[in-house]
């Protein structure tokens, strides 16, 4: 008896010890679009080293499908195979034995083919069982030739209309908003494409069996995943869920107002379903496995030029002059890496003297919606940006929410936007490292 114990009770610690640290992914997402910036922005393979030490798991975006074959292809052929990139990828997991590396598909990437509609393909594919075919033949030889451990469904279904303001004419605007929510059933056959979804996601698992090739899923920001996705059906089929919860709010789609691009928890006045939270205890309440669950969080922020008419307080929501001029290195108006948005904000002895050109952070003491810097125009109305963004404390937060939930993990999308170079304060990838540590 004694013996038997003594051997069981370690045993069964061995195999509770592996069982945790099996479902604390760190997921990394790797954009291919980072190797084309300029400047302490161009991102090479050997700045990956330093952030795999932390990661579990290596997303390769994206890769796209063809609109007339509906094959998975490379979407720069030149970059990803004759250059080697995708090679060069899965060959680090010669130095990181654990790690595994995905190709994913779409990602809002995928802006090939000459489709009528932007992302038609995506459904058109699903709608029959020789497309379906078709693309996971493609897919599995893709994935096998290249050496990745599976594959990841970033799907672009169509994108949920974005928010209207509604001001003082309110009466107006929620008779518009009636219109907009009529309308915004833009795909009749939705329903359809949610059980064809399913149905090629089964369709993968059994084909990549064999191989023990993983199989998981994105939901995109602002695709509306209670209308495609039935995370119970899908739920036997996948690795795991990365549900990237952000850019509630952007500059592309919300120009005239800014708000928390990120927030974790419901805030006043906001639709009820676009935060993270919402969309975690959708797929948890929808009979999906808490621990095939993985929260994604952003390292880059949303930046807006603010006006006279944006008040003076900064606290969101705030009326707006569209995107934010672009950052020196992302070079696109409204989006900041982690990075750009540190180099703007002051120190305390910047702000003690006035900030001056410099941007005021406003923290997030109740762990719930995010952190924000902004500066207000100058007369000439110049100058004026808000910035929403993750640094590290949200990040950990965020985190510790994965973690209290019994959630599979956390994922960072992507690793490029955050400080790889460690310019804020020295250390290589403050966002990845803090949520890290804190799951
Ligand atoms: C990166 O991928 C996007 C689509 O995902 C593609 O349009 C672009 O050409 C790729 N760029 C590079 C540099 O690979
Ligand atoms: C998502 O779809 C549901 C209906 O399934 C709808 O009630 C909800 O408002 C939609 N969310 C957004 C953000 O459009």
């Amino acid at each position: 008896m004694t013996w038997s114990l003594k051997i069981i009770i370690p045993l069964a610690f061995v195999a509770l010890a592996a069982h945790v640290e099996a479902d604390n992914k760190v997921v990394c997402y790797y954009s291919n679009k980072s190797f084309f910036r300029q400047g302490q922005g161009k991102f090479d393979i050997p700045f990956l080293e330093p952030a795999l030490q932390f990661c579990t798991h290596l997303v390769y975006g994206y890769a796209g499908i063809n609109e007339a074959s509906h094959k998975l292809l490379p979407l720069n052929e030149n970059f990803d195979v004759t250059k080697g990139n995708y090679q060069h990828i899965t060959e680090l997991k010669r130095r990181f034995p654990g790690l595994r590396v995905l190709l994913s598909v779409g990602g809002g990437e995928d802006v090939s083919g000459e489709g009528s509609e932007k992302n038609m393909k995506y459904r058109t594919l699903l709608e029959s069982v020789e497309n379906r075919l078709a693309f996971i033949n493609s897919a599995h030889a893709l994935i096998k030739q290249y050496g990745f451990d599976g594959i990841d469904l970033a799907w672009e279904f169509p994108e949920t209309k974005p928010k209207k303001i509604h001001g003082k004419v309110s009466g107006f605007f929620i008779n518009l908003k009636h219109k907009i929510v009529g309308e915004s059933v833009m795909d009749e056959k939705a329903e359809e494409h949610k059980e064809q979804f399913t149905a090629l996601v089964r369709e993968i698992r059994n084909n990549f069996r064999h191989d023990g090739l993983m199989v998981t899923l994105s939901v995109l920001p602002n695709v509306n995943s209670t209308v495609y996705m039935d995370p119970r059906q899908l739920a036997p089929n996948v690795d795991f869920v990365t549900i990237q919860a952000f850019d509630f709010f952007t500059p592309t789609r919300n120009p005239k107002e800014a708000d928390f691009p990120a927030p974790l928890y419901e805030l006043i006045d906001r639709k009820t379903d676009e935060n993270g939270d919402w969309q975690i205890r959708h797929w948890l309440s929808n009979g999906f496995p808490n621990n095939k669950i993985i929260l994604g969080i952003p390292a880059h922020g949303r930046a807006w030029k603010l006006t006279e008419d944006s008040g003076l307080t900064g606290v969101p929501p705030l009326t707006i002059d569209g995107p934010a001029e672009a950052g020196p290195y992302t070079g696109e108006p409204g989006l900041l890496s982690y990075p750009e948005v540190c180099a703007k904000i002051a120190n305390p002895q910047q702000l003690k003297a006035g900030a001056g050109t410099h941007l005021r952070k406003v923290g997030d003491p109740t762990k719930r919606y995010g952190t924000y810097a902004y500066k207000l125009p100058d007369k000439n109305e110049e100058g004026g940006i808000w910035v929403g963004y993750e640094d590290p404390d949200t990040a950990g937060n965020k985190a510790g929410y994965a973690k209290a939930k019994g959630l599979g993990g956390l994922a960072i999308i992507d690793i490029t936007m955050d400080d790889f170079r460690g310019l804020c304060n020295g250390d290589k990838y403050p966002i990845l490292r803090a949520a890290k540590y804190r799951l």
